[in-house]
């Protein structure tokens, strides 16, 4: 009956995205049935690059409402569609606008890299905006000398400290979804799979990075699961991911890194929002768009184009 349903509204989903010129980006931490009509897949880097490049009219970002905010930036005279507009995201959502204008205005002579998990707002207030593919390439790129702000992600921020040798200000900010992962259960699942790999993501805290074999964004995950010899890998971020691995790599074996004994609690409440129904009535009705004014737009493009330019 599930089955059914899925393949008329998928049907319907196809008809519609060709009438209307329309494209699905979808990141990895959707369900299956999303990824797999989408027409690109990937980490927030690849979206927003994909996202610049779409010759397509209408954009429906299956993700949270930071990306479609990314995708609306880049491409202002687009529509732009979020299938739930309370997909919203718990580290964005960690750094207020207000809070963090106070918080800039303490360090005057720093430089602000904002993680691309934050609202329009805060990055009209950055310098450079980077994902968590490229967030160690655009550091190193700036002069040792240079003083740095980074924000939401304490996380990620402490992981590239660490690995660069600075002492970038760090915003008090972490993922619902990633800071909840356990070290026990970690060390538990690779007593019992001692041949496994463990791949973290570097929203993670430092314990848990510590355990791993390899650190990356979800693309990076993914590929080093593709390309690694192993056969069995202890996954430490949002469940969305393991669809690809496990699609690329039918004979490997995943693991998520549980949140406790008994519960593989790491699904992203937000991204599991959205669903194949509302991904069609959104592009039946055209709404909800996303929208932004013109000053924000122009604003918060700057950063992020600087994020583009030193990706390439
Ligand atoms: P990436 O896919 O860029 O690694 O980001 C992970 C994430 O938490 C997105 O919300
Ligand atoms: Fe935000 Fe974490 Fe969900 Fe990503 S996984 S959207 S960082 S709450």
């Amino acid at each position: 009956m599930k089955n059914r349903l899925f393949d008329s509204l998928i049907e319907k989903i196809g008809i519609l995205k060709k009438e209307k010129n329309a494209v699905i980006l979808a990141h990895y931490y959707q369900v299956p049935e999303i990824q797999d009509i989408a027409d690109f897949v990937g980490d927030s880097l690849g979206l927003s690059q994909n996202a610049l490049q779409t010759k397509a009219d209408i954009i429906v970002f299956a993700g949270v409402h930071f990306m479609a905010e990314t995708a609306k930036i880049l491409n202002p005279n687009k529509k732009v569609l979020i299938p739930d507009l309370n997909a919203g995201c718990s580290l964005a959502d960690s750094c207020q606008p207000d809070d963090f204008l106070k918080f800039k205005s303490a360090y005057p002579d720093h430089l602000v890299i904002s993680y691309i998990n934050c609202s329009a707002q805060i990055k009209m207030m950055s310098d450079i905006i980077c994902t968590s593919s490229n967030a160690v390439k655009i550091v190193e790129s700036l002069s040792r000398e240079q003083k740095i702000i980074f924000a939401p992600d304490k996380n990620l921020g402490a992981y590239i400290n660490a690995l660069t040798g600075r002492n970038m200000i760090l915003w008090n900010g972490s993922c619902e979804v990633h800071d909840i992962v356990k070290v026990e259960t970690i060390i538990k699942l690779k007593a019992e799979h001692p041949d496994a790999k463990v791949i973290a993501h570097p929203e993670c805290k430092a314990v848990i990075l510590e355990l791993a074999d390899y650190i990356g964004s979800t693309t990076g995950l993914l590929n080093y699961s593709i390309q690694s010899e192993a056969t069995k890998f202890i996954v430490a971020t949002e469940t969305g991911i393991l669809h690809q691995m496990k699609k690329a790599s039918p004979d490997k074996l995943f693991f998520i890194a549980p949140t406790d004994e008994t519960c593989s609690c790491n699904d992203c409440p937000y991204m599991k929002m959205n669903t194949l129904q509302k991904i069609y009535a959104c592009l039946l009705n055209e709404k909800p768009e996303l929208l932004l004014s013109d000053e924000v737009i122009e604003k918060a493009k700057k950063p992020i184009l600087r994020m583009l330019e030193l990706s390439e």
